[in-house]
C-alpha cells in the first residue's frame, strides 16, 4: 500500500559535473525500479542534475530549504528556487544540520511547512544518539521530535519520515533489521496518537544509517520499513542501484 522510496543523500559530495555523470551512470541501472528513486544533491548541483535526469525515473531532491519565502537571509535557498528546477523532495532536520548548524525541532518544523507550501515533499529526519539509546530515552526523544518537528501537518501522506539513529550514520554500524523495524513501528504508533491512525498507516517511513547493498534486503523486508535514506552508498552508481533494486 505504501510505495517504497529509496533516496540518496549525497551530503557535501560531488561537483555539478560529477553529479551529472553519476546520474547518467545510474539511470540505466535503476530504470525498472519498483520504488521511488530520489537523489538529494548539493544545491549547486541542482541545475545540472535536473538536466541529466530528464526522461528517467530518477527524481530530484535537495538537502535543506530555508523557511522564509524570500528576503535578507544571506546564503540560504528558498522553496520556490528549488521548485523552479523541478525539485520534488527536500531533506529537513538531518542530524548533521541539527548538530552542526543549530537546526532545532522548531526550525525543522518551519522548513517542513515551507516545503509543503511550495508543493515539495519534505523528508523529515528523526533519530536518537547512542547515549540516548543506551539510557533508554529513545522513545522519549522520538516523541518530542514527532510532536514538535511535525507539528501542524494536515496530511501525513504528504511527508516522508526518515528514521536515522545517529549512532548508525556513517559509522558502518547499522541498526539490526529488528531494531529498525521496532523503532519505526513505534514512530508510526506515535503518529497515530498525535495525528490519526489512518494517516499513520499512510506515511512512508525510511530507515537511514549505513544502509548498503549487503543489508538492504533484510531491512526492506521488514513490514514497517518503507525505504532508505542512503549516505555513503549513494555516491557510486553500482552500490546505490543495488539498493534500489533490493527486490530483484
Ligand atoms: P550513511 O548511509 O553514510 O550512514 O548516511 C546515512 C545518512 O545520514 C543519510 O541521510
Amino acid at each position: 500500500m505504501r510505495k517504497p522510496i529509496i533516496a540518496g543523500n549525497w551530503k557535501m559530495n560531488k561537483t555539478a559535473s560529477e553529479g551529472a555523470k553519476l546520474v547518467n551512470e545510474l539511470a540505466p541501472l535503476v530504470k525498472d525500479a519498483n520504488c521511488d528513486v530520489v537523489v538529494c544533491v548539493p544545491a549547486i548541483d541542482i541545475p545540472a542534475v535536473a538536466e541529466a535526469i530528464k526522461g528517467t525515473n530518477i527524481q530530484l531532491g535537495a538537502q535543506n530549504v530555508h523557511f522564509e519565502a524570500h528576503g535578507a537571509f544571506t546564503g540560504e535557498i528558498a522553496a520556490d528556487m528549488l521548485k523552479e528546477y523541478g525539485v520534488k523532495y527536500v531533506i529537513v532536520g538531518h542530524s548533521e544540520r541539527r548538530s552542526y548548524f543549530n537546526d532545532t525541532d522548531e526550525t525543522v518544523n518551519k522548513r517542513m511547512h515551507a516545503a509543503l507550501n511550495a508543493g515539495i515533499t519534505p523528508i523529515v529526519c528523526l533519530g536518537e544518539t547512542l547515549e540516548q539509546r543506551r539510557t533508554g530515552k529513545t522513545e522519549e526523544v522520538l516523541d518530542e521530535q514527532i510532536e514538535k518537528s511535525l507539528k501542524g501537518v494536515d496530511d501525513l501522506s504528504r511527508i516522508v519520515i526518515a528514521y536515522e539513529p545517529i549512532w548508525a550514520i556513517g559509522t558502518g554500524v547499522t541498526a539490526t533489521a529488528d531494531q529498525a523495524n521496532e523503532t519505526i513501528g513505534y514512530i508510526r504508533k506515535k503518529c497515530a496518537e498525535v495525528f490519526c491512525p489512518k494517516c499513520a498507516e499512510k506515511v512512508r517511513i525510511q530507515y537511514g544509517g549505513s544502509m548498503n547493498a549487503g543489508n538492504c534486503k533484510e531491512l526492506m523486508a521488514m513490514p514497517e520499513i518503507d525505504g532508505g535514506l542512503i549516505g555513503g552508498a549513494s555516491l557510486k552508481a553500482d552500490a546505490f542501484s543495488a539498493i534500489v533494486n533490493y527486490d530483484k
